[in-house]
């Protein structure tokens, strides 16, 4: 096998969107209490979930959002009864059929970052088929994190790494990417609903700088308005990264 080189990690993988924006990033969670809250299944807090997480799509560019990464499927949740990860797999993949065209039309390009190896065969050709169809737009790089690990992204990003010529940080960077597919991006706002307050392996190197916001809420019943509180809630937010304030300010 060829060594990877600094010059292979600037020329493969997904271009990031040129428009300047926010990446927002989404710990989507609460699906299942919200529907057990209710007599429901959990799997009827998964589609759910899936039509709140529609509505925040549509919404993303227009509140200055260019790239926005959704957690639909954690590596840890195949420690779940397999009855309700394949209702979660079978959501995402007619989310795949339904919304394709839709996207096309919107200038959504599509990425899916996580393991293809252990989901079903016609869900990973759906993924291609989609990324594939995807691949112009240009109004918001919509990423969906699928049997994701980022723990296990950055072990396999270091395995590689230690091929590569030129070492820093930019190029670790780049070879997480590649191992991603669909790119390693800096967050600038996470969102998590559902109560908790932790990150549960989502976007760990991303995340260095990122504002968080938790909110008690479950994701079913998250709104496009919380989102835009969530979005002043972050303009408010004073953003040194390790500087002093009036160095920002100029
Ligand atoms: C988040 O909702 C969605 C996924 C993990 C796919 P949960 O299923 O974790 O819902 P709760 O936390 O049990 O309510
Ligand atoms: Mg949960």
């Amino acid at each position: 096998m060829q060594p990877l080189t600094t010059q292979h990690l600037v020329t493969t993988g997904p271009k990031p969107i040129p428009d300047p924006g926010l990446h927002v990033a989404i710990i989507s969670d609460g699906n299942g209490r919200w529907a057990t809250s209710r007599g429901l299944p959990r799997s009827a807090g998964h589609r759910a979930g899936a039509e709140s997480a529609r509505k925040v799509i549509q919404a993303a560019p227009r509140l200055g959002i260019h790239t926005l990464t959704l957690f639909a499927l954690s590596s840890a949740n195949w420690k779940r009864p397999p009855a309700e990860v394949n209702a979660i797999l079978r959501l995402l993949h007619e989310y795949l059929l339904i919304e394709t065209s839709h996207c096309i039309e919107e200038g959504i390009r599509l990425n899916v970052i996580g393991r293809r190896d252990r989901i079903p065969a016609t869900l990973r050709q759906a993924i291609a088929d989609s990324e594939a169809a995807t691949v112009n737009g240009r109004r918001l790089h919509l990423r969906l994190a699928i049997d994701y690990s980022a723990r296990e992204a950055m072990y396999h990003a270091a395995c590689r790494f230690y091929k590569v010529t030129e070492l820093s940080p930019e190029s670790f960077s780049n070879v997480l990417a590649e191992v991603l597919r669909g790119g390693s991006m800096e967050v600038d706002l996470l969102i998590r609903t559902g109560g908790e307050q932790r990150l549960s392996d989502f976007l760990l190197w991303e995340c260095a700088f990122a504002e968080f916001v938790f909110l008690p809420k479950r994701w079913p019943d998250f709104s496009v308005a919380d989102l835009e509180s969530a979005l002043q809630e972050f303009a408010r937010r004073e953003r040194t990264r390790g500087a002093l304030p009036d160095a920002i300010a100029g």
